[in-house]
């Protein structure tokens, strides 16, 4: 594996599985793996999970890492290429990116969307930059259209509850007071149909994802039907994809409710945290022994080891 930026430069991800399963059950098998190696960690926007999972993932194999939160203390880079330089952006990705990739062996970058233009945002272009100039692998962290980190996450740990062969899982969207992009469920759906799950998608009317990420995904439209015999619930907001960026729906109709829980087939309760309480999940539903949450959130540094050492092997 070169890249890690969506489950699309998995080759194998059977093998990726394994691997994760491998990491879980040996933490620190792999400690002198990267032996002289290292990594750097940009970060555009906040994070916890994120950023101590990737570091400890990158410890447990001996990979030195260095976190930058490049609006701190950062220049403010331009990513458009052919740009007249004559504004507040002194450096440009070209540059940055060719001379962060001598410094270290690995790149993450997390750049968020902007939610102004989907088709900025979807062209993912701080990753896709970095990609091109930085002359190393390039991870993840999240971009404005995928996460695919949480996502690999998501796929252990439903593989790790699930007491069936093939559980009924529904992706539900859940209010929120603040736009937030669609990154996660994108990913999330991306993943889960390339892992042939079976695979139901809940939303108010006017929150269509982007038609790309829903194809061979169950769409219906009455969540209290869509929880009906369901194994697991995966709670997350979105913004709208067809009116860019907009709230559409504020009230608590899709609040995630012991009373919806009791629909499903005693199903366990994800989210990949950060999470308002009682806004998208009653604390009876995450603080109930079918939430999940904080095995997911454990998770999310096997996740990570099992890429990078994939990376690293490759
Ligand atoms: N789930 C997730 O990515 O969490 P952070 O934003 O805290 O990294």
């Amino acid at each position: 594996m070169k890249h890690f930026t969506s489950v699309k430069d998995v080759a194998d991800l059977d093998a990726l599985l394994k691997t994760a399963f491998q990491v879980k059950q040996s933490p620190y098998g792999d400690k002198n793996l990267a032996t002289n190696k290292s990594m750097c960690l940009i970060f555009l926007n906040p994070s916890l999970r994120t950023r101590l999972s990737t570091q400890k993932a990158a410890m447990n194999l001996g990979l030195d890492t260095v976190v930058f939160d490049m609006n701190q203390g950062g220049w403010n880079l331009e990513f458009q290429d052919g740009s007249i330089m004559n504004g507040d952006k002194p450096e440009h990705v070209k540059e940055a990116a060719a001379v962060i990739g001598q410094y270290y062996g690995i790149i993450g970058i997390r750049a968020f969307a902007h939610l102004k233009n989907p088709v900025e945002d979807y062209a993912e272009l701080v990753i896709r930059q970095f990609q091109k100039y930085a002359g190393v692998p390039v991870i993840s962290l999240e971009s404005p259209v995928r996460h695919p980190l949480q996502s690999l996450t998501d796929l252990i740990t439903i593989e790790e509850h699930k007491t069936i062969e093939k559980p009924k899982i529904v992706l539900s969207w859940a209010p929120h007071p603040k736009a937030l992009p669609q990154a996660v469920a994108n990913s999330f759906l991306e993943w889960m149909v390339a892992s042939g799950q079976d695979i139901t998608l809940t939303h108010p009317e006017g929150y269509e994802l982007d038609e790309q990420f829903t194809e061979g995904v169950k769409v219906v439209y009455d969540q209290r039907k869509a929880f009906e015999e369901a194994d697991f619930i995966y709670a997350k907001n979105w913004s709208s994809y067809k009116q860019y960026g907009a709230i559409l729906e504020k009230s608590d109709q899709w609040t995630i409710t012991a009373d919806k829980m009791k629909l499903t087939n005693q199903a366990k309760f994800m989210h990949c945290l950060p999470v308002r309480r009682n806004v998208i999940v009653a604390d009876e539903v995450i603080d109930s022994s079918n939430s999940i949450v904080i095995q997911q959130a454990a998770n999310r540094v096997v996740a990570a080891q099992a890429v990078i050492k994939m990376i690293l092997q490759s």
